[in-house]
């Protein structure tokens, strides 16, 4: 691989002792790397991506809200990125921070257009249909391991379950479902099909757009293509692209994060022998405490300005660091913790681009639904491991469980079928 060139931009961060977003640090204890951060250099810290590219980590809470509530000052666009020159084409990062003409990099009046139709499309979902449909997903998949007394929570649920019913939402044919699974899954995988993976999910989007076109239905797809923004097909088969991915990742490593914090703190080991009441708690703490998009990628400075006792350059890369914005001491309680039912974090971002409400709503719809209906199914439901050995993936990017391995009494399962 060419490497970047060594010596970044005068003025760039990281000519001021720039703090490396990889490695095995982040993996075992962010928190403690943000709280070295903000002891070091205050709300904003200049930071090091892969490849020595450098940028700043916004982890103050009223810095964040800031940065993505003033698109004027900070853009989504990165096209504005003044690192560009120097980036190789096989930056491993770059597929994440190209510009592509989606909802995700839009600005002003054109992310206006896209955003009301995504987001009045999203909120024609029927909230109990919803919830019956992430019943039976949820059901069914633990049909397929109830019988086994074990089980990886993370492969076999967590990750399976906003998937398929993101499909569903989407209206997308039962027998397409496995092929799109499948392209998704090695796009992510960044290997040596991703590029394969990406090009079969554009053309399952492509062949839904037209179906839905021909034959509209109750779903999403049908109510974005008559949406009165008029989105061209090309500009729906993109933005159901970005609610696909948008949606499946964090929500897996919400269900995911928030099941490890049930079954490792005595003080949800109540709601495991059966009551319900905590499983909301858990949600919103783990958005609290291991938010699932811990750091994202970004804004890009529209002019030289100042943020946080910082200069910042016009192009600079800003990322949003939630996770971090989430500890900073100014919202949290003396002991550290977050006050119970508030609900003020930043997960969901902030501002214009921010995850869009009718999205929050469905995944919490989701996630619920996934711990309850686990729950119920198997009450006993224990860890198989010691918690200290649950590993974290090495990713700045998400707080994500590699594995969640659990056991519990083998239970029958209520034949609905399983997953093709
Ligand atoms: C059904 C599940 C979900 C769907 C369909 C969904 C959809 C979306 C969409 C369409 C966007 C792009 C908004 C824009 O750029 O205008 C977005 C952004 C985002 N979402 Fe979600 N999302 C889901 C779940 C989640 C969850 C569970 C989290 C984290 C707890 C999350 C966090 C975010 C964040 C951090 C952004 C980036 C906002 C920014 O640029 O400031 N989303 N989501």
């Amino acid at each position: 691989m060419t490497e970047p060139a060594t010596t970044p931009p005068t003025g760039c961060p990281a000519h001021r002792g720039a703090v490396p977003l990889y490695g095995p640090r982040f993996q075992t204890d962010p928190g403690q790397v943000y709280r070295e951060l903000r002891a070091a250099h205050g709300p904003v810290a200049p930071v090091e991506l892969a490849g020595g590219v450098p940028a700043w980590l916004v982890i103050g809470y009223r810095e964040l809200q800031l940065v993505t509530g003033q698109p004027k000052l900070f853009g989504r666009d990165s096209s504005r990125w003044n690192a560009w020159p120097s980036i190789p084409e096989d930056w491993p990062l770059r597929p994440m921070m190209a510009p592509v003409p989606s909802l995700l990099y839009t600005e002003g009046g054109e992310h206006q257009r896209r955003s009301s139709a995504v987001g009045d499309a999203l909120a024609g979902i029927d909230p109990y249909e919803l919830k019956t449909q992430s019943e039976r997903v949820a059901d069914r998949l633990i049909d397929e391991f109830a019988g086994r007394g074990e089980a990886d929570l993370v492969a076999e649920y967590a990750h399976r379950m906003p998937l398929l019913v993101l499909c569903w939402m989407l209206g997308l044919d039962p027998g397409q479902v496995p092929v799109l699974i499948r392209a998704l899954l090695d796009m992510l995988d960044g290997g040596a099909g991703a590029q394969a993976g990406a090009q079969r999910l554009l053309a399952v989007m492509a062949e839904l757009v037209e179906a839905k076109r021909a034959r509209p239905g109750a779903d999403l797809t049908s109510r974005l293509l008559v949406h009165p923004a008029g989105l061209t097909d090309d500009e729906v088969i993109r933005d159901l692209r970005v609610v696909l991915i948008a949606g499946h990742q964090p929500t897996a490593y919400w269900i995911a994060n928030a099941l490890r914090l049930m079954l490792t703190d005595d003080r949800f080991a109540a709601s495991l022998s059966g009551g319900r009441r905590s499983v909301g708690q858990a949600l919103t703490e783990a958005l609290w405490e291991d938010t699932p998009t811990q750091i994202f990628a970004g804004r890009w400075a529209v002019r030289d300005t100042q943020l946080g006792g910082q200069r910042i350059a016009a192009g600079d890369l800003v990322l949003l660091g939630l996770a971090g914005a989430n500890a900073d001491p100014s919202v949290r309680q003396q002991d550290g913790s977050a006050a119970e039912g508030n609900r003020a974090h930043l997960s969901f971002s902030h501002g214009e681009h921010r995850c869009p409400f009718p999205a929050q709503e469905a995944a919490e719809v989701i996630a619920g639904t996934a711990i309850e209906v686990l729950l119920d199914r198997l009450p006993d439901l224990g860890l198989a491991v010691a918690e200290h050995a649950l590993v974290w993936r090495p990713s700045p990017w998400v707080r994500a469980l590699v594995s969640l391995p659990v056991g519990f009494t083998p239970a029958t399962n209520t034949g609905g079928g399983a997953f093709g």
